[in-house]
């Protein structure tokens, strides 16, 4: 096959031909290995990827990469859970992915916060049916709304008191760049307009996780983290230095 001969980048399945592709096995496979050498990168839902493909469940070659993979959704969901439970204050709450792409972190932060609701937006009509279909075939009860992460005050209604956590995952674009890092003014929206429609809709305490990268554009930083009344910046070390995600959790009306 001709396609044998393509390098499984991510130039390839973000941006290139596979983009709204849904990929076979083999695809997934050699994008780990082709990507990070390791065929099962793409681990997802607590299951490798010949496992997740055995069960029907498929993605599009955009989400293999923007995807949140097990080992890192994992940790996000504990550290988030860490933080809300400190006052007591996960049960009952609401935990919203705003950008649920395959849904996999919003599965992580569930497993974590057995007691919260979660639901998610997504905006992209073939994302959304095929992350409907897997979670459906997981049976992970979750609410999935194909809107704008803008429309969320319009679906959920919330006791005054209530907590309210937003994982912030928004596709970077150009906002990521070798020489200053993760410009969080400058991702797909930008982050602080995110920050703000929260701010602004929601008067319950919140608690923002916001997904960043090792390298921060540190003006881009200093104008967020003001708008919190608490807020810690956690970087794993899953991946070589200089190319590891990170959190960034905040709270509002709240500190732990
Ligand atoms: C970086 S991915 C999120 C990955 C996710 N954390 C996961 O574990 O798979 C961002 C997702 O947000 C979606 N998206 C982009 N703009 C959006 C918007 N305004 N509202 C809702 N979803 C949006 C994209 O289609 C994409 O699937």
């Amino acid at each position: 096959m001709a396609e044998e001969a393509l390098t499984y980048d991510r130039q390839l399945l973000l941006l290139g031909s596979k983009r709204n592709e849904v990929l076979d096995l083999w695809e997934v496979h050699r994008y780990g290995t082709d990507s990070y050498g390791d065929a099962d990168y793409v681990s997802i839902y607590g299951l490798a990827p010949s496992e997740w493909y055995r069960k029907g469940i498929r993605l599009l070659g955009r989400t293999a990469v923007e995807c949140t993979r097990d080992r890192l959704a994992d940790a996000i969901g504990r550290d988030i859970a860490a933080v809300a439970n400190s006052e007591h204050r996960a049960s009952g709450s609401t935990v919203v992915d705003l950008f649920v792409g395959s849904g996999n972190t919003l599965f992580w932060m569930l497993r974590h916060l057995t007691e919260s609701r979660g639901v998610g937006f997504e905006l992209d009509n073939q994302v959304f049916q095929l992350t409907r279909q897997n979670l459906s075939i997981l049976g992970m009860p979750a609410e999935i709304h194909h809107e704008d992460y803008a429309k969320v005050a319009l679906r959920l209604s919330l006791a005054a008191d209530q907590l309210l956590i937003a994982f912030v995952a928004p596709p970077w674009g150009e906002a990521l760049t070798n020489a200053s890092g993760l410009d969080l003014r400058r991702t797909s929206p930008p982050l602080t307009e995110i920050v703000d429609l929260l701010l602004d809709q929601f008067p319950n305490p919140l608690l923002f996780a916001i997904q960043v990268y090792e390298k921060i554009d540190a003006i881009s930083l200093a104008e967020l983290t003001p708008r919190f009344d608490w807020s810690a910046l956690n970087i794993y070390d899953f991946n070589v230095p200089g190319q590891n995600h990170g959190l960034l959790l905040a709270t509002r009306g709240w500190r732990p």
